[in-house]
């Protein structure tokens, strides 16, 4: 993570654990953000493409959208739903599709095609890097118990999602350290604009 990413991250996190209303807020855009990842991997892959390390990696997808949402409702309440609004929903996809549509004309101008496999394992290795990341940032925050396991138990899945990724890298066509550097600068970007405005939004409806 480039300085002022980090800088950013960490008054980030600052701003969220400081408030209960922030706090759900950001557990829900987790939550959230794992529900995309899982979508985007049903989308992408084919029937034949589901082997061992997929099934693991979109269940535990799902499990953690799920947890990280019972987090936040068990916290902070269920009456809280309504305030997770379309606009926190927005900047989600937003971070996500930037990437992915980067990803997708890479591996178009790289192969030649599109190749929805391809575009699956290299999104998938540049967000692991960020949730790799962002979890144990979050985990060192947090001093209650039930909200560090489940934090901890993501942080294992997620480094395992890592590992299997980085085994399948060799199969992405072009794919070397420098174009990897490249487009984790681009993910850095995406995730300093997801930060800016998720604090844009809690400031509003603070206003409100
Ligand atoms: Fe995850
Ligand atoms: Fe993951």
């Amino acid at each position: 993570m480039n300085a002022l990413v980090q800088q950013d991250w960490q008054s980030f996190l600052d701003e969220v654990t400081a408030s209960e209303s922030k706090h759900y807020l950001w557990l829900r855009s987790l939550s959230y953000l794992e529900y995309i990842g899982y979508r985007k991997m049903v989308k992408a892959l084919g029937y034949d493409n589901v082997n061992k390390g997929v099934y693991h990696h979109l269940t535990d997808e799902i499990q953690h959208s799920y947890m990280l949402r019972e987090l936040a409702e068990k916290n902070f309440g269920r009456q809280k739903a309504e305030s997770f609004s379309q606009e926190y929903q927005d900047i989600a996809e937003d971070y996500f599709q930037k990437i992915d549509g980067e990803i997708d004309a890479w591996v178009q101008r790289t192969s030649g095609a599109e190749n929805p496999l391809y575009c699956y394992l290299l999104t998938s290795f540049i967000v692991e890097k960020r949730a790799m990341s962002v979890y144990p940032h979050y985990y060192s925050r947090l001093s209650e118990a039930p909200s560090k396991v489940i934090i901890q138990k993501i942080i294992k899945d997620e480094s395992e999602h890592l590992s299997y990724l980085e085994g399948k890298m060799p199969l992405v066509p072009g794919f070397n350290e420098g174009q990897a550097d490249a487009l984790l600068a681009f993910e850095s970007a995406c995730f300093s604009e997801y930060l800016r405005r998720m604090q844009a939004c809690f400031h509003r409806a603070c206003a409100a």
